[in-house]
């Protein structure tokens, strides 16, 4: 029996060190696991998740989507990968607390909250789904996404100056994120900063602007986050297209993006046998109107054959002289 445990523990911590050696999986204790995220995903804190990485993981793990991180064994993968985004926000948030060879541990250096916000970016990218910037055509293109079960929505268009806008719904607290980078002069895509954009409402004759009087300008990181007012008017299911774009064309030329949000008031279509409407059916008109217009009409046309019936007199009267 004695022999049978030893045997057992001598297994167990062989396969342990082999693990260890190994480092092929990064393992997380499963309790870590299920760390739930504290941190509610605002636009505010998805933001500030987005400069974080931008400023502590982006040097090594690249940009999000390009598969651009350093050629490092094991490779730090990019956060839009299957590999990253399956992870619990558990086990990410154990992973920056940690660290492991090549990658530095966060544990001081980032707040906690700090790192929850990094999650919460790296989790709306992958909700977003179409964040990624357009490549830059010669014609504007504008493109749209329809789905609204999503929690955000984004469309981008890019025109030939070499800018791109990106539109990105935000259904839960009701803002809408534009986001507009331009080409640098070594071809590859920075935010553009300082730049007035606008949102607005594309209506039958032009587009309403929803802005405000503060014309949104984007900041450091090429992003403007417009509140989108509630209560406006939009289609019969609620759908408005709501439109972000440069407000200086003749500098930037056409630069706009489009989504179909469900954030409007649903505008019922007028029937056209509605008591209220216009051509309304005598039926529905009420007495008092009908004897006014009838009286209207026969006293009207009563004149009239009154004052033909006169001249028709007139002209026996000639004969008689
Ligand atoms: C100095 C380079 C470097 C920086 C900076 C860095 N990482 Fe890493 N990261 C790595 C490397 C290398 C790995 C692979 C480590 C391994 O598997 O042993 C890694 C792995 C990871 C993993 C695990 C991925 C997986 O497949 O299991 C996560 C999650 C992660 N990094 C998140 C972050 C976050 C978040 C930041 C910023 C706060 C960050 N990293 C900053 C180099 C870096």
């Amino acid at each position: 029996m004695k022999i049978l445990i030893r045997y057992f523990a001598l297994a167990a911590s062989m396969l342990l060190m082999v693990t260890v050696q190994g480092q092929s999986t990064w393992t997380v204790p499963d309790a870590k696991k299920k760390t739930p995220n504290p941190v509610k995903p605002t636009t505010e804190n998805i933001s500030l998740g987005k400069n974080l990485y931008n400023q502590n993981c982006k040097s090594c793990h690249g940009d999000p989507g390009k598969n651009n991180g350093l050629p490092l064994t094991p490779k730090p993968v990019d956060p839009l990968s299957d590999q990253y985004q399956k992870q619990t926000d558990g086990e990410i948030f154990y992973k920056m607390q940690t660290g492991r060879g090549a990658m530095p541990n966060f544990k001081e250096t980032i707040k906690d909250n700090d790192k929850w916000a990094i999650i919460n970016y790296i989790r709306s990218l992958k909700k977003g789904g179409k964040t990624a910037e357009a490549e830059a055509t010669s014609e504007p293109a504008v493109a749209s996404a329809t789905n609204t079960d999503t929690l955000t929505q984004s469309a981008s268009s890019a025109s030939g100056n070499k800018m791109a806008i990106s539109l990105t719904i935000h259904t839960e607290d009701s803002t809408a994120s534009i986001y507009l980078s331009e080409l640098s002069s070594e071809g590859k895509r920075i935010p553009a900063a300082g730049v007035e954009v606008g949102l607005y409402v594309k209506r039958t004759f032009g587009n309403l602007p929803i802005f405000g009087d503060d014309i949104p300008v984007t900041d450091a990181n090429g992003v403007a986050i417009v509140k989108i007012p509630q209560g406006l008017p939009g289609d019969t299911i609620g759908n408005l297209n709501l439109i972000a774009a440069v407000i200086n064309t003749d500098q930037f030329g056409k630069v706009e993006a489009t989504v179909a949000a469900s954030f409007g008031v649903k505008t019922p279509i007028v029937d056209l046998t509605e008591e209220t409407a216009l051509w309304g059916r005598s039926k529905k008109a009420p007495a008092y109107l009908l004897i006014t217009y009838f009286s209207a009409i026969i006293i009207a046309f009563g004149t009239m054959g009154y004052v033909v019936k006169e001249v028709a007199s007139l002209r026996k009267y000639k004969k008689t002289v």
